[in-house]
């Protein structure tokens, strides 16, 4: 198995996690091998400060000639004044449009070993295993018109999804809902936006083609509650980009932590690999980032653009495993037994190293 890997780091935890996530590939090729040929480049407020911009071309040249991308994360508080074309995050808002992937898969379910970590009661979190698919590159992220107008005191974005946009990534959701419980909640505002509605009128229409799954439509103010009053009767849920970035955060609460949240972005020409959470400028630096989101996002990228699902399943045991044993970053220790089992974002990275290798 041949594969080449372009590793964009970024900002704040984003070098510290994906070194992780890097260290679990390079062995997988290694047991396996495989030919995985790893390449780093310059992404978000790294980029800025070397190159004055925050997707250099040669970052998306090699991007381009990759089979997979893995991204840390963008962003930090000393360009939190520039205007949003010029911050970190437009960085990765280009690279994500170039490569093309249109349908981001953020999977969130509870993990026993994690049950006492998050605020909701273990019985209502037993059991859920949610997929969310995002649609990336739609919606306020990119339409047009966009605009701050200072003299008029006056802004505006655009929430724009056209047909085939929302038949295309509406596919996905469906096909994976049938290999799974067959449900899939499509979730929008049609009781007040115009995009709602075409977003509604088209998913049900796709729904026809797949008569084994079941569609239900919810409006995303009372999914988001839903999701944490009653988290296990949801399988697929399907929404556009803002909605779908609001309530993957929201999902962590029902894992237990924002850093343990994986994603894939699938469909376009390079499939993009990032963990859910951000920099996380507040624990920058200090050991202190959780590397499993990061870690499971390399899974992702074996599952779904090497084909290696045994050393996926593989990756995701040896996650499993670690957390049975008790070991915790620290955003995941919360009981007094939990605190003594803290290690640092390179030590947890070894740990899962070791569990694989035992697996493998
Ligand atoms: P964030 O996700 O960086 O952090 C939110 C909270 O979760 C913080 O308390 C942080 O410490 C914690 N957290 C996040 N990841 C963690 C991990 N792996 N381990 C332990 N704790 C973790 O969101 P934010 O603070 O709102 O944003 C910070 C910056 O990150 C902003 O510039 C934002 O635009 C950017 N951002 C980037 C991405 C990305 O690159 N994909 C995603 C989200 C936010
Ligand atoms: C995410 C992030 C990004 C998004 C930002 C940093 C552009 O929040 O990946 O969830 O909103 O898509
Ligand atoms: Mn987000």
């Amino acid at each position: 198995m041949k594969l080449k890997v372009l590793i964009v780091a970024g900002d704040g935890i984003g070098p510290e996690v994906t070194a992780e996530a890097a260290r679990i590939l390079r062995s997988v090729a290694e047991w396996g091998g495989h030919d995985f040929e790893f390449h780093e480049a310059l992404i978000g407020g790294a980029a800025i400060k070397a190159h004055g911009t925050p997707l250099p071309t040669s970052t998306l040249d090699i991007a381009l000639e990759s089979d997979a991308v893995l991204l840390g994360a963008v962003g930090g508080n000393e360009f939190n004044s520039l205007p949003p074309d010029r911050r970190p995050e437009a960085g990765l808002l280009q690279i994500r449009q170039a490569l093309g992937g249109f349908a981001n898969l953020r999977p969130a379910f509870a993990h026993p070993a994690l049950a006492a970590n998050s605020p909701l009661k273990p019985e209502v979190i037993d059991g859920a295993d949610i997929i969310f698919v995002r649609e990336l590159l739609g919606g306020l992220y990119f339409g047009e018109p966009r605009q701050w107008d200072r003299e008029a005191g006056s802004a505006w974005n655009t929430m724009r999804y056209t047909r085939d946009e929302v038949v295309r990534v509406a596919r996905v959701a469906f096909n994976l809902a049938q290999n799974r419980r067959k449900k899939v909640t499509s979730v929008d505002k049609a009781n007040v936006l115009e995009v709602s509605q075409l977003w509604r009128a088209t998913v049900s229409e796709v729904a026809k083609d797949f008569p084994d799954v079941t569609l239900e439509h919810q409006y995303v103010d009372a999914m988001s509650m839903h999701l944490m009053n009653t988290p296990r009767t949801y399988d697929v849920v399907l929404t556009e980009n803002l909605f779908g970035d609001i309530l993957s955060d929201e999902s962590a609460v029902i894992t237990g932590s924002l850093g343990m949240l994986p994603s894939a972005t699938i469909g376009g020409q390079v499939n993009l690999y990032e963990p859910v959470h951000g920099s996380a400028p507040d624990i920058a630096g200090k050991g202190l980032a959780n590397p499993l989101g990061a870690i499971l996002t390399a899974a992702m990228l074996l599952r779904h653009s090497a084909n290696l699902e045994q050393d996926a399943l593989a990756i995701e045991t040896a996650v499993r495993k670690v957390l049975e044993q008790g070991y915790r970053t620290a955003d995941l220790a919360r009981s007094e037994k939990d605190k003594k089992m803290i290690l640092s974002t390179q030590a947890m990275g070894k740990q899962v190293h070791e569990a694989l290798n035992e697996i493998i």
